[in-house]
């Protein structure tokens, strides 16, 4: 098995430019060539070059936090497309975050809209997935998830998770210092791997599956150490680089 564990950051709403210079410095000097695992930092667009200008020549590598869900430049105000990512740095983006969804009312629909508007650009999209609570606590987890990862295979192919990462990140984690178990996160990796094996084996164990919600330094080498979980998508710790750079050090 070929996964590279894949370390993200999304910023989320946060941060000023200076905070952000700090931070990224901070994370260069602990980010080697040829490190197992890769380093992924998604800040707030507006952040997006400055950034990129300051991790070049390091390994870390550059994404968004969302995309526009249309496949080229037009009359969007206030959006950004995939082209416009791409142009500044930009190799990955996320798409379908849990605070989007919740939000801003973004469906399983426009979801898979964004994956392809993404794909379209170049960009490999990290697709999120995941429970609520509520969901969990009915034992509806696995339908809810199941359903998440069809509407994106059903709109976009199978094909399409050749070039795309999922990620899960149940709503009960996010924010909360709530972690789900190893066991917990491995058993609904195992799940979504399995779903997408169902329709092509190969790309199913060649997919890289992300888990977020409260990874910190100290509960990071635990959930890394699962079969299914190939490295994290981190909130609130990647914006404090010996949190973030601990939590690297877990998958390299
Ligand atoms: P926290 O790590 O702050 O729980 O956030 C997880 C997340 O939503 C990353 O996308």
């Amino acid at each position: 098995m070929t996964r590279k564990p894949l370390i993200a950051g999304n910023w989320k709403m946060h941060g000023s430019l200076a905070d952000s210079r700090k931070l990224v410095e901070a994370l260069r000097g602990g980010v080697t060539a040829g490190a197992r695992a890769t380093m992924l930092l998604c800040p707030p667009y507006v952040y997006l070059s400055a950034v990129h200008e300051w991790v070049r020549g390091s390994p870390i590598v550059l994404g968004a936090q969302d995309i526009a869900d249309k496949p080229a430049t037009g009359a969007y105000t206030g959006e950004v497309s995939g082209q416009m990512l791409s142009d500044v740095g930009c190799s990955y983006v996320i798409v379908g975050h849990s605070e989007r969804r919740a939000l801003y009312g973004e469906t399983d629909a426009v979801v898979a809209t964004k994956l392809k508007a993404a794909q379209a650009a170049g960009l490999t999209p990290i697709a999120c997935v995941g429970e609520t609570l509520e969901q969990r606590e009915a034992g509806e987890t696995r339908s809810v998830i199941s359903g998440q990862v069809a509407a994106i295979v059903d709109a976009a192919g199978v094909q399409a998770l050749a070039k795309a990462v999922i990620a899960y990140e149940p709503v009960w984690a996010i924010g909360t210092g709530r972690t789900a178990t190893p066991e917990q996160a491995q058993e609904v990796h195992a799940f979504i791997r399995g779903l997408v094996a169902a329709r092509d084996a190969t790309i199913a164990a060649g997919l890289s599956i992300l888990y977020g919600g409260s990874v910190k330094g100290a509960n990071a080498r635990s959930l890394f150490a699962m079969a299914d979980v190939d490295g994290g998508l981190v909130g609130g710790a990647s914006l404090v680089a010996a949190e973030f750079l601990d939590i690297f050090r877990a998958a390299a």
